[in-house]
């Protein structure tokens, strides 16, 4: 397993490109096997989790071509069985449920396991699915559905937590080959939820209120191919944002969309940094000492749950007392054991982190949990005094693509070491 050798105390400056989101092409991988058409889809990030998501369309029948970001799917045929030993890898397979739902009326996936941010339940999802008249068991770790035919519901997927995005997914990719109409109360809304409902409207859905709580679908007989844009990732462009805070001295961020990150840049311009946009441009400078925050992850446009580790580390090193509150994953600090063996002080209360910013961190050996904490380590060994090996870094292929070159490209010291 890989190991990244981070050596800190080196400034950033310079500008990268932002690419495609994870979140968004993940569900819309998944919507190509509601077509026999073919389907292109450019600017997809080369990743393990998306990569795990074509091994998953071959696996289940569709011929699947890539060129660099181009990915060209078409599923003339579908299996409704998707395979254990992939989807076992990734949560986010269970998006394909709804279209294999959809498509071929019955589905087998198996059951997403837990993961280290917490538990990862399904429930909703499947309330969706029986909304619409699906037979669901769950047997040997699988949930397997049927349905003589999808007719239209009204159905509200709000959970305890909040919306649920890839549920709110799911269900809107079964939905759209149902009879009749549907309507999904306490929505997701967020940019990835439009962007896999704008693919499906060019494929000949009919689907309105994307980006608020209430979606209306219009259920059609089929869906044609289509060609589609993903749209920038938010989550790496707010962890660039943050890296230029950590130690930057102007880092700009291109091919980003600044409307579906005001949350992490007015937290930035809260904290005392100078934050710039273009139409499709970011730039971020220090100015003067950053100040503590208190910040509450929310369902979007709320400050995201998937920057709140990001955020921990700059905050460890900030001066003053912060306080950080975690409504959506309620467990997600794995990232707080390994800061504060680089000295970060920190407590934690339930949900709830304080954290005394200390003058500074020292470099460690320390390890990665999951995605987002280890991109948190990262940005922590960027300032940090001497060498931070962060080890297993596969959970970092999973969601950044080439994370420490774009870093290197600023001026960062990083080097990944082949390991045993
Ligand atoms: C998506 O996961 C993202 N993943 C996550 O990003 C992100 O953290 C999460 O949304 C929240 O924004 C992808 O899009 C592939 P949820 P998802 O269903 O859809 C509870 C990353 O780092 N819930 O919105 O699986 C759930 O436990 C990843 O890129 C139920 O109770 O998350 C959580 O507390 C990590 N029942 C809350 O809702 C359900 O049926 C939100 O989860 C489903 C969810």
């Amino acid at each position: 397993m890989d190991k990244i050798l981070v050596h800190g105390g080196y400034p950033l400056s310079g500008s990268i490109k932002i690419s495609g989101s994870k979140n968004s092409a993940l569900p819309i991988l998944a919507a190509t096997l509601l077509t026999k058409d073919q389907c292109v889809l450019r600017h997809v990030p080369d990743l393990s989790d998306t990569n795990y998501m074509v091994q998953i369309l071959t696996h289940l029948g569709a011929s699947v071509e890539r060129a660099s970001g181009t990915v060209a799917v078409q599923a003339e045929k579908v299996e409704s069985t998707a395979p254990y030993d992939v989807v076992r890898r990734m949560r986010a397979s269970v998006c394909v449920l709804g279209p294999l739902l959809a498509r071929c009326r019955e589905a087998t996936v198996s059951l997403p396991g837990g993961c280290i941010i917490g538990d990862r339940p399904i429930d909703l999802h499947l309330k969706g699915f029986e909304a619409l008249g699906a037979a669901i068991r769950v047997e040997n770790g699988n949930v397997r559905m049927f349905a003589q035919k999808l007719e239209g519901a009204v159905i509200n997927l709000r959970g305890k937590f909040g919306p649920t995005v890839l549920g709110t997914d799911n269900v809107m990719m079964a939905a759209v080959l149902a009879e009749g109409t549907t309507v999904i109360e306490g929505a997701a809304a967020e940019p990835e939820v439009c962007d896999l409902a704008d693919f499906l409207n060019k494929m000949g859905a009919k689907i309105e209120g994307a980006g608020t709580r209430r979606l209306i679908i219009e259920g059609v007989k089929e869906l044609h191919g289509a060609e589609h844009d993903i749209i920038p990732d938010r989550i790496e462009a707010g962890t660039f944002l943050v890296a230029g805070a950590v130690c930057g001295k102007g880092v700009t961020l291109n091919r980003v969309e600044p409307k579906h990150v005001t949350a992490v840049t007015d937290a930035l311009t809260e904290a005392g940094f100078h934050i710039a946009t273009k139409d499709h441009s970011i730039t971020v400078s220090p100015n003067g000492s950053s100040k503590p925050l208190k910040i509450a992850t929310e369902p979007y446009p709320g400050f995201p749950t998937d920057m709140q580790a990001q955020m921990c580390a700059l905050l460890s090193t900030t001066e003053g007392i912060s306080v950080v509150t975690e409504n959506i994953f309620p467990q997600r600090y794995m990232h707080l054991a390994e800061l504060k063996r680089m000295g970060a002080q920190v407590e934690i209360e339930g949900a709830t982190a304080t954290i005394h910013g200390v003058e500074k961190l020292l470099g460690a050996p320390v390890m990665a949990s999951d995605l987002r904490a280890s991109a948190a380590l990262v940005l922590a060994g960027l300032k940090a005094e001497g060498v931070t090996e962060i080890s297993r870094v596969y959970h970092i292929d999973r969601g950044y693509e080439h994370l420490d070159e774009k870093l290197g490209a600023l001026g960062a010291h990083i080097e990944r070491v082949k390991a045993d």
